[in-house]
């Protein structure tokens, strides 16, 4: 989980790049991505799992920029989709159609349709209506899809509420005692092709127990199948390693891995993962500038330019995220601020009590961004999606313009005149 970003002559840097000139150059709001932090990344995964086979399946949800797929594709990566409209962007982003894994509970039939088209990895299945669809649709093409059953482990990862996904009372995956039951369901259609199984328990763990605990359920079932004479060649352990956003004591790739690599030792299977913050959210930083410093009776109020609908995790998951001037202020006081956003809700905030020095016209540096951030942006309030950066060594590249005014009200109509 790399960084390149860091301070120099009280000037943030990314890379070779002064954050500051990007902000001059290509207007705020707008996310920086790192080039070589995504690499770096992704090599940290190769890496760690050297010692057994494996594909990394980058998640594509939490950053979809097309140039973020290009640069991970170049790489070798493979990728975790979930709707038709990742699957196009890995596809024209040149990733390799055989290193798709597609996931997700409710892919329709012209999504799985397109995915057998073009020949993905695997299905990640997590219901058995949704096997008898895909077995229908792949029989229509005479065809036969690769498929994983996703299984709910109940295993509490420990994170919030809202992105925890492997308890018994969430909507995801099939419980794991039922799974053999639709395991044999499957090898009995003749258009399903057992090749693995599938788990995903969660984001932002920051233990490995989980991870352990789930590993051994898994490998648990793979035996199970295996003596009822359905063999796997891969076991896919989802995403959701933790990151640092304030000061989590979190695990490295690495030590994750060596956790759960001990499990494999000795069996065949492939080991599938399916990182996406852990890829991406450190690699980015969303720019904004302060509009107004606006001093009340109880607060002081640092007004951005960027608002809870380009960027939505603190107010939806009340997530905490470092925030920074970009160039530091040696004659300014520091004093406690709200950093908040012009959208009309008191919900619309980045940051909630910070120390900072700032003054109008300063540029703040929203940390961590990199993930869950642009992909999760709207247009409430009537505001343009804001620009993507990428930078690479001393360059700074656009790789998605700042939507304009037309571009907002694109495919609206009027009534036509009564
Ligand atoms: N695989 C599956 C099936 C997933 O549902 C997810 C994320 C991942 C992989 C990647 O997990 P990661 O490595 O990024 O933790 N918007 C929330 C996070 C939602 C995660 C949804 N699923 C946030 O901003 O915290």
């Amino acid at each position: 989980m790399h960084s390149t970003i860091y301070r120099d002559n009280g000037q943030l840097l990314m890379e070779k790049v002064s954050l500051q000139s990007i902000a001059d150059k290509f207007g705020t709001p707008c996310y920086v991505y790192s080039k070589t932090a995504l690499e770096l990344n992704y090599h940290a995964y190769v890496n760690a799992l050297k010692s057994h086979p494996h594909l990394v399946c980058y998640a594509v949800k939490s950053n979809s920029n097309i140039a973020v797929l290009q640069s991970l594709a170049k790489l070798g990566c493979g990728f975790d989709i979930v709707s038709i409209g990742e699957l196009e962007r890995v596809l024209i982003a040149g990733g390799n159609p055989s290193k798709i894994v597609f996931s997700g509970l409710g892919k329709t039939a012209d999504e799985m349709s397109r995915a057998l088209d073009v020949g993905i990895h695997c299905f990640n299945v997590e219901s058995e209506s949704e096997l008898r669809l895909l077995n229908k649709t792949a029989e229509e093409k005479g065809l036969k899809a690769p498929i994983s059953i996703r299984v709910n482990p109940d295993v509490n990862a420990k994170t919030h509420p809202y992105i925890s996904t492997g308890l018994k009372e969430d909507k995801f995956g099939i419980d794991i005692n039922q799974a053999l039951d639709v395991y044999q369901d499957a090898a009995s259609m003749s258009n399903i092709n057992i090749v693995g199984l599938d788990c995903h328990i969660g984001s932002q763990i920051v233990e490995k127990s989980p991870f352990v605990d789930t590993m051994k359920r898994l490998l648990e079932l793979a035996d199970t199948l295996n003596e009822q004479g359905i063999t796997l060649n891969h076991v896919d352990i989802g995403g959701g390693l933790g990151v640092r956003y304030q000061n989590e004591s979190i695990q490295s790739v690495d030590q994750y891995m060596r956790a759960i690599l001990p499990l494999l030792e000795g069996r065949s299977e492939t080991l599938i993962v399916e990182p996406g913050r852990s890829m991406t959210a450190n690699a980015g930083v969303l720019l904004t500038e302060v509009l107004y410093v606006k001093v009340t009776e109880h607060k002081n109020f640092a007004v951005v330019d960027a608002a809870m609908n380009d960027m939505l995790r603190p107010s939806l998951y009340q997530a905490w995220m470092d925030v920074q001037n970009v160039e530091t202020n040696v004659n300014q006081q520091e004093k406690t601020y709200d950093v908040v956003g012009p959208v009309c809700e008191s919900g619309d905030f980045l940051a909630k009590s910070r120390q900072l020095t700032v003054k109008e016209g300063d540029c703040l540096c929203l940390f961590s961004a990199g993930a869950y951030g642009f992909v999760m942006s709207s247009n409430y309030n009537s505001r343009p999606r804001v620009a993507e950066i990428m930078v690479n060594e001393d360059s700074a590249f656009v790789i998605r313009q700042r939507e304009t005014l037309e571009e907002l009200i694109k495919g609206e109509h009027l009534l036509p005149e009564q």
